[in-house]
């Protein structure tokens, strides 16, 4: 079946938090924008029309995108962006995968409000889970509010060098719930249950640059999914979404009749050096069918929420998860055609020409940077062409380069506070890929630095899924990390939070030709350069090969 979307972005006016109404960019005047249903099998065709005054690209992520490399969305990696007025179809298939998914604007801050949730269900509906029918499903949508124009918050970062400011709230699908000043009834969303019926939560992890705690009061939670790939069932009472993932659980409403909280809480796994950030919970109401209401009604009972550094909690919940194993479903390559040891984290890099330090300083100034195996980051330059469309006319040259390091440039202890190492504190800003070979597999270890502050960071690849064979603490050192690897049921993930001061392996295969984005979930590093590309080579075959661009892909 096709499953056919119109989506128009344009100017939402909305009131939060008490104060004047202020204009954000949202899909179909919603907040979040419109849910996507499909059942594995289906394509999807969301036609584009920008009616804001903003740039504007969509990324569905997660979506494997085989054969339709054109319709990814990251702005300049894919496509050129869709300018206002413009607009551009995507249409994909969805293939191989059932669970929850999620869309957002990848250009600038703007998935801020240009967000919602892509629900994939099995061909045969809901009756065809791997476990029992839940009675309902909900979407349980996390994210961030600013009470600013997030555009002008990004062009404020692109100034200065420094991320934007933390948001002023966390919100559960839109809205910020019972605990911020001059809240009101109806900025708390409500979800009404029946007792002892059992519940399908959705839950994604949009917010741009925080990891969330997620619990309800005197309710627990059986892991079923996570990234839209079936786990082995986990029993749990808090689930931990880091920004990118998302986790399905079943819940059921056995406590009593009543009202209950549930929350979100921020999960900061930054140690050293970092600014504050906003210490508050969302919160939602689980209401149970026939409960008190009215004035004299109890208020809802808040869950005990771990402290914002649990980083015990966190790492529990995420390197306990392993897969469902299926039949026909891909198990983890057990021959490695490529092996790539790559560090993330933050550092310094040489200032911009955009950059007021640079016009106001004559000597060589770092700024603020984040780099992968030191090289950070930059997109092509607008005016250019997209990444994916210099790839397919051979024509690299001015846009990217092919000399992104399988190592690091330096070896030094990544878990100890190198930012004085000379060779490391001036990365230069570039815009390297790495070449795959078609089918070639990867085995990927991702090692957490402690350049300036060691952190958590959610690493998403566009284009795969990959497996997460293992993940611990500390340098990584492969005499003690490979017999720990899972090849058994490893976690199928398109984005796995490594660590904070430790490190994880992933593998994948390159059976999608393309140009496809690793970057930090976290917008703020994303900005700042987390980031690298894979350019999969074409098979040998026409399937196997990048198609022409759709007509009416956006120019520069
Ligand atoms: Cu959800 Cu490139 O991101």
């Amino acid at each position: 079946a096709v499953v056919e979307h119109t989506f128009n972005v344009g100017n939402l006016s909305i009131s939060q938090l008490c104060r004047p109404p202020m204009i954000i960019t949202a899909v179909n005047g919603q907040l979040p924008g419109p849910t996507i249903k499909a059942r594995e099998g289906d394509t999807v065709v969301v036609h584009l029309v920008n009616e804001s005054p903003y740039n504007m690209t969509i990324h569905w992520h997660g979506i494997f995108q085989r054969g339709t490399p054109w319709a990814d969305g990251p702005a300049m990696v894919t496509q050129c962006p869709v300018k206002p007025g413009a607009t551009y179809t995507y249409r994909f298939n969805v293939t191989g995968q059932e669970g929850t998914l999620w869309w957002h604007a990848h250009i600038s801050l703007l998935r801020a409000t240009v967000y919602g949730a892509l629900v994939l269900h099995p061909r045969g509906g809901a009756a065809a889970y791997p476990f029992p029918k839940p009675h309902a499903e909900k979407i349980v949508l996390l994210g961030e509010w600013w009470n600013a124009n997030v555009h002008d918050l990004d062009d404020m970062a692109v100034l200065t060098g420094n991320p934007p400011r933390s948001a002023d709230a966390y919100t559960i699908n839109g809205k910020p719930g019972d605990f911020y000043n001059c809240s009101n009834a109806n900025q708390t969303y409500k979800f009404q249950v029946r007792r002892n019926e059992t519940y399908l939560l959705r839950i994604i992890n949009a917010a741009l640059n925080t990891p969330m705690f997620f619990k309800v009061a005197n309710h627990s939670f059986t892991v079923v999914g996570a990234d839209a790939a079936y786990t082995t069932p986990y029993a749990t009472d808090v689930v931990v979404v880091a920004p990118g993932q998302t986790v399905d659980a079943l819940m059921v409403a056995g406590a009593a009749p009543g009202r209950y909280y549930m929350a979100a809480s921020p999960y900061d796994s930054a140690i050293g050096g970092m600014p504050p950030f906003l210490m508050a919970n969302a919160t939602a109401i689980l209401e149970y069918a026939g409960s008190p209401t009215g004035d004299g009604a109890p208020p809802p009972q808040m869950p005990q929420r771990p402290a914002y550094n649990d980083t015990e909690t966190a790492f529990r919940f995420l390197s306990n998860l392993t897969a469902l194993v299926l039949p026909g479903k891909p198990t983890v390559p057990l021959a490695v055609d490529t092996r790539m040891f790559v560090t993330v984290g933050l550092g310094n890099s040489d200032c911009q020409p955009e950059q007021l330090l640079c016009n106001t300083t004559g000597t060589r100034q770092p700024i603020f940077s984040a780099s992968m195996n030191n090289a950070s980051f930059v997109l092509p330059h607008a005016g250019a062409v997209s990444m994916l469309q210099a790839h397919y006319a051979n024509a690299s040259a001015g846009v990217y380069t092919r000399d992104f390091p399988d190592v690091p440039p330096v070896i030094f202890d990544y878990t100890a506070d190198a930012s004085d190492t000379a060779e490391l504190k001036f990365t230069a800003k570039s815009t390297k890929v790495r070449t795959l070979r078609y089918n070639e597999t990867v085995e990927m270890v991702l090692q957490n630095t402690r350049l300036i502050a060691k952190e958590s960071h959610p690493m998403h690849l566009h284009g795969f899924n990959f497996f997460v064979l293992a993940q611990d603490f500390g340098n990584y050192d492969e005499a003690v990390a490979t017999p720990q690897f899972n090849l058994v049921n490893p976690q199928e993930r398109n984005t796995v939070a490594v660590p904070t001061g430790g490190w994880a392996v992933i593998r994948f295969v390159a059976n999608n030709p393309g140009m496809w984005f690793m970057h930090c979930h976290f917008d703020a590093h994303l900005d700042l350069g987390l980031a690298m590309v894979f350019e999969v080579q074409d098979g040998p075959t026409e399937e196997t090969s990048v198609p022409p661009p759709p007509s009416d892909l956006p120019q520069c």
